[in-house]
């Protein structure tokens, strides 16, 4: 369009004939900004991300620039910063829109500013497992959500895996009851917000790289996560007791901004999307991996009580929060939440 507008500029102040050149001169100059010729130069993509590198996110993170340096060297060049070291997850969607990154996986919880879809993968008690949470990602209603945040300029590239999210405080957590009057940090998410609120707790919206020196000094009482996490960010060390509650799922977006994405030559993007698809395939065994392993660790530590929910504990957990739903139904799709219920039978 800025093309055409300049053209028409050009041949309205000057004699067509005599200006001829100056005009083909200004086509190709544009074609070649707009071209892929304008990758000659390496194209750099930064991935910042939050979590070490010894978590599932960290480890696809960095075996994503191991298959883009064998595949892709000297043409493509990943630049990995995990731990927050460049970005928390509040800031690197900004930065991302800004180009100044080019890849982030924040958890689904924290793109309320840019799509209130999904909001689903907070609804408490919703998926019945990993297997349940990956059926429905990879459906069609799963693959279309994946577009929510397209037309803020955010492209989804794929769903990465963490896991189920349990809960832990300095008191034990057997019945809604134990969580009444605590304060939880949440991701910044409207859904978990209600969810701890329909148990009378008082949750606290609060940056990841935040939560541990909270935890260590009272600022709050109690936090949820997945096995990795706890472990990885060491919360157990500063939590007597942990609950088996697998209430809800941590589950990333692997975003780019959409801009830049589409700017790219089509047989980089290309193999780059299929870099994406086996690292996805590899973040899942990461994660199936790391809840086993994991738990296993913060169990052996003896650091933090571990509690299992008997069936009628569990379902007290379910009826307290579940209402929550309701809530958030529309917003969410009721076809959104019937998909993932197929997928629970199924899993
Ligand atoms: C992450 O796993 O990326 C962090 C999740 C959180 O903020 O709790």
């Amino acid at each position: 369009m800025q093309t055409e507008n300049l053209l028409q500029q050009l041949l309205r102040k000057n004699n067509m004939k005599k200006n001829i050149k100056l005009v083909a001169a200004t086509v190709v100059a544009m074609g070649l900004m707009a071209s892929p010729a304008s990758y000659a130069k390496e194209i750099v993509i930064k991935f910042s991300h939050v979590t070490t590198e010894a978590t599932p996110k960290g480890k696809g993170a960095m075996l994503f620039k191991k298959l883009v340096d064998e595949r892709l060297g000297g043409k493509v060049r990943v630049e990995v910063y995990p731990s927050s070291q460049l970005y928390g997850d509040k800031a690197v969607l900004k930065a991302l829109l800004l180009n100044d990154v080019q890849l982030a996986a924040p958890s689904l919880s924290k793109f309320s500013k840019y799509t209130k879809q999904w909001a689903l993968f907070d609804l408490p008690f919703l998926f019945k497992n990993p297997q349940s949470l990956n059926c429905f990602t990879d459906s069609p209603k799963g693959q279309a959500l994946l577009g929510a945040t397209e037309r803020k300029g955010i492209k989804g590239l794929g769903y990465w895996l963490n896991g189920m999210k349990q809960i832990s405080a300095n008191t034990p957590l057997i019945t809604p009851d134990n969580a009444k009057g605590l304060k939880f940090r949440i991701m910044s998410s409207d859904v978990l917000k209600a969810q701890f609120e329909a148990v009378d707790a008082n949750p606290q919206k609060m940056a990841f790289s935040e939560v541990y020196n909270a935890l260590a000094t009272g600022v709050i009482d109690g936090q949820e996560n997945t096995w990795s996490n706890i472990r990885s960010k060491k919360f157990f060390e500063v939590q007597t007791d942990t609950t088996i509650s697998n209430h809800g799922v941590l589950e990333y977006a692997l975003v780019t901004n959409k801009r830049f994405w589409n700017s790219l030559p089509t047989d980089i993007r290309m193999q780059l999307d299929q870099i994406i698809s086996e690292v996805t395939a590899e973040v899942t065994q990461f994660a199936l991996d790391a809840a086993v392993k994991d738990m296993k660790t913060v169990a052996d530590s003896g650091k933090t009580n571990i509690h299992t929910l008997t069936d009628s504990q569990k379902q007290q957990w379910v009826a307290a929060m579940k209402p929550v739903w309701a809530q958030f139904e529309d917003q969410v799709g009721k076809d959104n939440i019937a998909a993932v219920q197929q997928c629970n039978a199924q899993n």
